[in-house]
């Protein structure tokens, strides 16, 4: 049931004038897939970054947080640059008008990291919540360890976090708005993996590194939390697959030593998927989170009791 206007046509006809109506007609409501707050009014547009999200969990989290209602700056670094274009275009045709920007920045990069925030917030709009979650992994026992590999896994893991966290806060403190922080810890954060020293010592600096973050910015209304998940079926797990498979001999086929690992580690008997990972970083995201902060929160499937 349209009315007469829009049968008009649209260029003005000298002499003849109409009374002033709204534009779009009132009658009919208007389309948004956008959640709409119990006041009726639409909730203000919600923006995070996600580093590492070409693949696996960082990927599941910036879907995840895309259905939730947020739109995402997706980032990695170069040599995965046609993954996160797909990840892009999957943000992009999600229903609900999301929009995802994509931006190659090497998180142990202090100044790519400062370079990431701008655009989000040039691309995007002002910043919301920013999901630390690249990082990387090695299998090496510490008594092989070089300082290059130990060096390597903090300026990624740790470092990384750090500039990730430092940035997103004080985008956030400019703008004068809450927002939260989120970075990726791991069960190894609680109880190391052996032939995974130094992997584990930067996870257990990202738990603490976080709860440091929360105590200097609560002040500020940020939240500053991380998820610690058991072990996920992604890229990295088949390296780690594969480096334990080695080490253990005996002609190990790729994926034993996952299956291995999760047959008696984990209590609800499957290995995780990164969507389990994503639900968790969805929750922390949200504002039911709101009065959460300092908390490296297990994802594991029953691995770790804390
Ligand atoms: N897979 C698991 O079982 C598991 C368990 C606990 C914690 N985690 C943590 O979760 C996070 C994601 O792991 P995943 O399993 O999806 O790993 P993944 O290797 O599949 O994905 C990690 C992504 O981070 C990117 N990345 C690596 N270095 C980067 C850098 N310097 N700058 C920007 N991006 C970079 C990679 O290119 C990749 O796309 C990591 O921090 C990992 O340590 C994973």
């Amino acid at each position: 049931m349209l009315g007469i206007r829009s049968l008009l046509p649209r260029v003005p006809v000298p002499g003849l004038r109409l009374p002033r109506t709204p534009s779009f007609p009132h009658f009919l409501p208007r389309i948004s897939n956008r959640p709409l707050s119990l006041s009726g009014a639409t909730p203000p547009r919600r923006t995070a970054i996600v580093t590492g999200a070409a693949r696996g969990i960082g990927k599941a989290i910036a879907l995840r947080l895309a259905r939730d209602g947020y739109d995402i700056t997706v980032n990695d670094v170069a040599s995965q640059e046609k993954a996160l274009s797909d990840t892009v275009s999957e943000i992009n045709s999600l229903a609900g008008n999301r929009r995802a920007h994509g931006h190659i920045a090497d998180v142990s990069s202090p100044e790519a990291v400062q370079d990431l925030v701008k655009s989000s917030v040039d691309n995007l709009g002002p910043l919301t919540t920013m999901v630390a979650n690249a990082g990387i992994a090695q299998v090496k026992p510490l008594l092989d360890l070089t300082p290059a590999d130990f060096q390597r896994m903090f300026e990624v893991n740790v470092m990384g976090v750090h500039y990730c966290y430092q940035a997103a806060a004080k985008q956030l403190i400019e703008q004068g708005t809450a927002g939260k922080l989120i970075g990726a810890a791991s069960i190894v954060a609680f109880k190391p993996f052996p032939l995974m020293g130094h992997y584990s010592a930067s996870k257990w600096a990202v738990r603490g590194l976080s709860q440091v973050y929360a105590m200097e910015l609560a002040q500020h209304k940020i939240t500053v939390n991380a998820y610690a998940p058991g072990i996920v079926d992604t890229n990295m797990w088949e390296l780690i697959d594969e480096g334990l498979g080695k080490k253990a001999g005996g002609g190990k086929e790729k994926g034993d030593m996952m299956r291995m690992y999760s047959d008696r580690l984990i209590a609800l008997g499957r290995t995780s998927v990164p969507e389990d990972v994503a639900k968790l970083v969805g929750f922390l995201a949200s504002e039911d989170a709101d009065y959460i902060t300092g908390q490296t929160m297990v994802v594991d499937g029953g691995i770790m009791f804390t």
